[in-house]
């Protein structure tokens, strides 16, 4: 691996006021060795970083092509995170979710292109769809067989070179933020092979932490993900609503072990150059269901004040929920050989101190709104 100081120097961050992107802000503008470009329409995930010296912010939007194209030239590597990632938008508004998942970020990759920039962009684990066992067994219209552990049927771990991707049919909406996101990664690595893009893709496998999304009704509207579903419900002392019984799992990964693999990789150009990356932390799995039931703990020790709360989930299906033209992934299992062995990554927070930390930035977050 080469050492920090081969590492760029100049950082322009799209979607810098974002979850991921507020995170890996506050990580790099720490770092004295880091300037930081960053645009964004919002900003109050930020507020507290916005002056600093290092950090040159445009409240702007990556529409913005001109401003985009002055920032790239000025940076070192890009990392381009701007996206509509929350599902329930996939199926309500799916042309958005295409031209946000597509067609803005292949702008910049070709800009990242023209301008012989390292473009580091994010992706999703949503790429791997269905995934091949609930396809197998969706064919045999049979339950899916949920093994006990990921040795037990290595279908499930998903590989960035070996597993296929595997969406539901056009008219099943949900699929539109995958496959736009899938066509992203094709691009950029076409421009690579064309045009010689020096790249690196990020498969994020269900980041959670502080400032994840936005509380319905408090600060944001709509269905945000699962995690600020279950903190609105806490907050507002409802049901906790499990989508056909919270029965899909997911691996839920602490943002911080997640921007730890990010600066690996800006700190090591000439290995994370050319690669895609799962980066998730496998060893968090829990289906649906049992992160609410680790959320209600959770809440019970760090808000014991609502002691005569009565805790409780309710079960809804999928089309009450979300609509017609959803459909959900059974299990993302990812193989992060590849970040460990490339990037020296591993990520270190188990889902109970996941959980903690979060739920604690929630509560002391939102004290005063609920
Ligand atoms: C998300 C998004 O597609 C992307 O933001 C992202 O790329 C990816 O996951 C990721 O974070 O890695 P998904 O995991 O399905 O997809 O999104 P969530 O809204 O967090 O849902 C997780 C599961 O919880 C789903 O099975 C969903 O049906 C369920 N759910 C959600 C509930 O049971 N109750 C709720 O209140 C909300």
């Amino acid at each position: 691996m080469s050492s920090m100081s081969h590492s760029p120097q100049t950082i322009c961050v799209l979607g810098c006021a974002g979850f991921i992107g507020s995170h890996l802000l506050a990580r790099l503008l720490a770092h004295e060795h880091y300037m930081v470009l960053g645009i964004d329409r919002e900003k109050n995930k930020i507020a507290d970083l916005i002056g600093n010296p290092r950090f040159n912010f445009f409240n702007d939007d990556i529409k913005n092509e001109s401003l985009v194209e002055w920032c790239i030239q000025r940076s070192d590597a890009v990392v381009s995170l701007t996206a509509i990632c929350n599902p329930a938008l996939y199926t309500q508004k799916p042309t958005e979710v295409i031209e946000s998942n597509f067609l803005h970020p292949y702008k910049i990759a070709q800009i990242c292109a023209r301008h012989k920039k390292w473009l580091v962009q994010f992706s999703t684990s949503e790429v791997y769809g269905r995934t091949i066992s609930s396809f197998a067994n969706d064919a045999t219209g049979k339950t899916p067989d949920r093994p006990s552990s990921v040795e037990a049927n290595s279908d499930y771990i998903l590989s960035e070179e070996k597993t296929p991707f595997i969406l539901g049919p056009v008219a099943t909406q949900r699929w539109s933020y995958a496959c736009a996101k899938q066509l992203l990664e094709r691009a950029v690595f076409a421009l690579g092979f064309e045009e010689g893009l020096a790249f690196t893709i990020v498969r994020p496998f269900n980041f959670i932490g502080a400032r994840m999304d936005y509380i319905p009704g408090i600060d944001g509207e709509g269905t945000p993900r699962v995690l600020a579903c279950f903190m609105e419900a806490l907050l507002k002392k409802k049901p906790l609503k499990l989508v056909d019984g919270g029965k899909n799992r997911r691996v839920f990964t602490y943002i911080e072990d997640a921007i730890d693999a990010v600066m690996a990789m800006l700190a090591n150009p000439s290995a994370a150059k050319g690669q895609i990356f799962n980066i998730g932390n496998p060893t968090n799995e829990a289906t649906v269901a049992e992160l609410a039931a680790l959320m209600i703990d959770c809440h019970k020790q760090l808000a014991p004040e609502n002691s005569s709360y009565n805790y409780r989930t309710e079960d809804v299906s999928a089309a009450q929920f979300y609509g017609a033209g959803y459909e959900d992934s059974d299990r993302r299992m990812p193989d992060i050989a590849k970040a460990q062995k490339v990037l020296g990554w591993s990520p270190k927070t188990n889902l109970p101190e996941t959980m903690r930390l979060t739920m604690m930035d929630y509560l002391k977050q939102y004290a005063h709104a609920a």
